[in-house]
């Protein structure tokens, strides 16, 4: 009996042992780190977690047998409490099916995952974008139960990659709340690369520290965006995808202390950015995302961000933008140069002389602030509470918006043409 016993205590000691020392990978998620022009066509960098220190690796290839092995770097992130890794994969086959693992001999494996490379960079066929923004966890999102919900749908379309519109977490600065993140996204952002802005949660908010409307370090852990610059850009097909930080806006804006003053060293990178992609015959259209809308309904409207960044919108002819923040979902009429254009019929954009401008938050953040209806711009806004993502397919000349709630249920459409 005793002798059974201890049997059964050394037994549940080495599983215990086992379980921490070779818990295996989690939180892995996939991003473009690279600036090229065809990055998203042929490289793909996968970041994970482990709570051991080994040599991370990622196995991958274009059938089950993930005969090719690419190295991985990885630390210790003091915020998250874990090892961060990642790798980039390169000279990956464009429009091409991919499966990997990632992890370590000793410390164990993840799952299976996969994704698909993009289409050569000017490529007019048809590929479709997860959208959706605000998947802070909030009192109502403590263990992003809500967020969770979002992901159950996202994962129904065939998503190639999401964008996300900022406050990803509703404090960047504490390491649980990334580790929960990308907890609960894994099973669409392992698939799909996950690529945010940063909102004003995910910043530093103190106006007297040297980071102000900075990320945290962790953020610089866990996301390995183009070049790990918070303002970035990439193609995938035809369309030019450009994603700026608004930082602190609205406290920034009464500090005097705001980014993308004209002649700063962001302000030039996105005019830039904008000519070029303009210019390119490879590209027909331009997305532009940020947190903090442009254009929205009362307390979410900031004047400064407007100011600054909509001269740019009208010069380049930018033909979407995206914004989070506001936890609803509202869509206007064509706007240029300040001014509303007309609009025939409410659900097809037709070669529209101004940009579509969208607000696509909340998925997690408790969904507040009806109201704009009587905004001159303003097509729809939520007549009731409801979180919100959208499916966004672009196919040639042609983009389809759908927009839908937490059930499912779709609440918006439009096409937009040139
Ligand atoms: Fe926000």
């Amino acid at each position: 009996m005793i002798k059974k016993n201890v049997f059964l205590v050394l037994s549940i000691v080495t599983t215990l042992f086992s379980v921490q020392v070779f818990a295996q990978p989690q939180q892995a998620h996939l991003s473009w780190n690279s600036i090229k022009k065809d990055a998203t066509s042929n490289t793909m960098t996968i970041t994970w977690a482990d709570n051991n220190h080994n040599k991370g690796l990622v196995k991958y290839g274009i059938d089950q047998r993930l005969t090719k092995t690419e190295t991985a770097t990885g630390k210790y992130s003091d915020t998250a409490k874990n090892y961060i890794y990642h790798a980039t994969l390169k000279g990956l086959q464009p429009n091409t099916k991919y499966y990997y693992k990632c992890g370590s001999s000793e410390g164990g494996w993840s799952e299976q995952f996969s994704f698909t490379t993009a289409p050569p960079f000017g490529s007019k066929s048809k590929f479709v974008v997860g959208v959706w923004g605000d998947t802070q966890d909030n009192e109502f999102n403590e263990q992003f139960q809500k967020t969770a919900v979002i992901v159950q749908q996202l994962k129904k379309s065939p998503i190639q990659f999401m964008v996300h519109m900022g406050d990803i977490v509703d404090n960047g600065s504490v390491g649980k709340k990334w580790n929960g993140l990308f907890t609960t996204i894994q099973s669409v952002a392992a698939y799909a690369p996950f690529m945010p802005v940063t909102g004003n949660h995910d910043v530093d908010n103190d106006s007297a520290s040297k980071g102000y409307q900075k990320p945290f370090p962790v953020f610089y852990d866990v996301l390995h965006l183009p070049a790990n610059n918070i303002d970035y850009s990439y193609n995938y097909g035809n369309t030019h995808f450009v994603a700026i930080s608004s930082g602190h806006a609205k406290g920034a804006e009464a500090a005097g202390n705001f980014t993308f003053a004209p002649g700063s060293p962001e302000y030039r990178w996105l005019e830039d950015d904008l000519a070029k992609a303009r210019a390119d015959k490879n590209i027909t259209w331009i997305i532009l995302y940020m947190h903090h809308p442009l254009y929205s309904f009362g307390w979410s409207h900031v004047t400064g961000w407007q100011n600054r960044i909509t001269p740019l919108v009208d010069k380049y002819k930018v033909d979407l933008c995206l914004a989070g923040h506001r936890h609803v979902y509202e869509r206007h009429k064509p706007i240029r140069n300040n001014e509303v254009l007309p609009q025939t019929d409410d659900h097809v954009y037709q070669k529209p002389a101004g940009t579509v401008y969208i607000t696509n938050g909340t998925a997690g953040g408790s969904p507040q602030g009806l109201g704009g209806k009587d905004m001159p711009s303003m097509i729809f806004t939520n007549t009731v509470k409801e979180y919100n993502y959208a499916i966004m397919t672009i196919e040639g000349n042609t983009i389809s918006y759908n927009v839908y709630n937490q059930d499912g249920k779709k609440i918006d459409y439009f096409t937009l043409t040139k």
